[in-house]
């Protein structure tokens, strides 16, 4: 029996060395952890346990049989991340480049299925030359059976994509499905064609980086939602954001202990919103006034920055915050900003995550490059994806709530439950100029003094239009609450809407406009 014991140590041992130790040394000097470093990092201390240690793949060709790694270049198995458990696998790039095979593949789907059937989340740590070219369509194969089970796990399970090395080509579409993808700043780049092939096809020269690094994807594609400096903290940031959301579909979020007797009006908020109207304010500085600890989790910190998705917790509870952001383009909802906030509450929404809106919007953005880009399809999403979302929801307009934009967002009309507004609010089809230019132009145009005139009827607007009282007559507004109260307010709507339910009717899928 000793014998044997040891030749399964043996075995175990050469598996964990992965291609060895000089290809660990480079993968370090590269800036970049092995892959078993970093489920170290990711995971609670000694929660790792591993799956399909001993698995070998099968290729015979190219002279690929002389060569062969336990693992096949991919570590599995699942861990606990604060005692949840979560699904995991990280591409050894010390192995053939951590390219695919078909073996490998199969290693990343036993977890997933694993995954959906006991409900807890998959979490990829993505290192990989892409396919493994000695093994053609068969690994190919092998991708198409991990997009479809990823395809499959969407809504199920949370999946999250850390992207720690390249990934190219068609790999890149099983993060692109999953519900979040990290990357590292100068470490990791996500393509479909790589710079050369760019070269050839658009005479463009572009660099790994520029073309597909994590501040492109962070900031210009949006394909990350989050990036940072090195491997260490972006691995500590899936572990903040896995605090946030619950294990599947079915599972609820984790609450924190939170004692109700420290709750107390908050005056700061009073003079958030400036005398003028048009004048900026940062509306992250009344997040932080809102939830809990101030503390907020932003998801795509630095794509869009015109609306603010993150989650927080409020009395405890996680929750899913979408905030028009007024000093980022006035807030307005162009074509990224739809798509970002609609991604963001259709998350919310397939699993359990209560949202709170904070709206000040003047509208959607005007103008051709808009217009001939889909503004109308993309705003369209962000509407569908209110109007399906069953979670808990509840707005506050601190400000402008114009046009369509009102309805959009989370408007008392699309099932809003809570619908509250500052003094400050102002609900109407659009601003008081615009408005006014419009509808009294032949009267302003008649009078003897038409800047007179003008203003007599802009007062006239404003009286009637910007403030929340026409649409709290109608029950449209709940409440119109002090500012200093919205902590308060909005920490008992949530504990009220704890034991809601609601849905919607029975189909196949909904057909959200693409
Ligand atoms: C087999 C691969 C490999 C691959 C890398 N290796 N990629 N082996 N299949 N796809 C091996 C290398 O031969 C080398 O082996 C080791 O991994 C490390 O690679 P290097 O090139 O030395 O590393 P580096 O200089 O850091 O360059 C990394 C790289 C480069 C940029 C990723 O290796 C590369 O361009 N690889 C090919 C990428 C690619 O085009 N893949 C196919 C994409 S299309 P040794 O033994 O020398 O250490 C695709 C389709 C997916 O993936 C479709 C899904 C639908």
């Amino acid at each position: 029996m000793h014998d044997k014991i040891a030749e399964l140590r043996e075995k175990r041992e050469l598996s964990r060395q992965g291609g060895g130790k000089d290809k660990i040394a480079r993968q370090h000097q590269q800036g970049k952890l092995s892959a078993r470093e970093r489920l170290e990092l990711l995971l609670d201390e000694g929660s790792f346990e591993e799956v399909d240690v001993f698995v070998k793949h099968r290729s015979k060709d190219f002279g690929l049989e002389k060569q062969t790694f336990y693992g096949d270049g991919v570590v599995t198995g699942f861990g606990t991340i604060e005692g949840r458990p979560v699904a995991v696998y990280s591409q050894d790039f010390t192995v053939f480049g951590g390219s695919l095979s078909e073996t490998h593949a199969e290693k990343i789907c036993k977890i997933m299925n694993m995954a959906m059937k006991t409900g807890i989340p998959v979490i990829g740590l993505n290192d990989s030359g892409g396919a493994r070219i000695q093994e053609g369509v068969v690994s190919l194969g092998g991708y198409a059976d991990i997009f479809l089970l990823n395809t499959l796990a969407s809504g199920v399970v949370p999946q999250i994509s850390v992207v720690l090395g390249p990934c190219a080509g068609g790999a890149v579409y099983s993060p692109a499905i999953t519900d979040f993808v990290f990357m590292v700043k100068n470490s990791s780049y996500m393509f479909v064609t790589g710079p050369n092939v760019v070269k050839t096809v658009t005479h463009e020269e572009v660099t790994f980086e520029d073309l597909g690094g994590a501040e492109t994807h962070s900031v210009k594609s949006g394909v990350a939602h989050f990036a940072f400096d090195n491997e260490i903290e972006t691995l500590m940031n899936v572990r903040h954001l896995m605090e946030y959301i619950p294990l599947n579909f079915k599972d609820k979020p984790l609450s924190k202990e939170f004692n109700k007797g420290t709750l107390k009006r908050d005056e700061r908020l009073n003079y958030v919103i400036p005398e003028i109207a048009n004048k900026p304010y940062d509306i992250k500085e009344v997040i932080k006034l809102l939830v809990d600890e101030e503390i907020f989790f932003e998801v795509h910190a630095n794509y869009a920055e015109n609306i603010v998705c993150g989650f927080a917790r409020m009395g405890g509870m996680s929750i899913g915050i979408v905030a028009n952001q007024p000093s980022v383009l006035a807030g307005v909802l162009d074509i990224n900003a739809s798509v970002k906030g609609a991604r963001f509450v259709r998350f919310c929404d397939a699993f359990n995550i209560p949202l709170l809106v904070l709206e000040d919007v003047p509208g959607f953005l005007p103008g051709t490059d808009q217009e001939w880009n889909g503004i109308i399809r993309h705003g369209a999403k962000l509407l569908f994806a209110f109007c399906e979302a069953t979670v808990p929801k509840i707005t506050v307009i601190t400000r402008k709530a114009y046009g369509g934009a009102y309805d959009v967002m989370n408007s008392k009309h699309i099932r809003g439950d809570f619908n509250f507004a500052w003094p400050s609010a102002e609900i109407a089809v659009m601003g008081p100029k615009g408005a006014v230019e419009i509808i009294f132009k032949r009267e302003i145009a008649a009078a003897d003094d038409p800047e007179a005139a003008l203003n007599e009827k802009l007062e006239e607007y404003i009286k009637k239009f910007a403030n929340p009282y026409t649409a709290a007559e109608r029950g449209f507004i709940d409440d119109v609450i002090e500012p200093a109260d919205t902590r308060i307010r909005l920490i008992n709507a949530f504990q009220l809407l704890k034991t809601k339910k609601d849905k919607n009717p029975s189909k196949k899928h909904s057909n959200i406009p693409l």
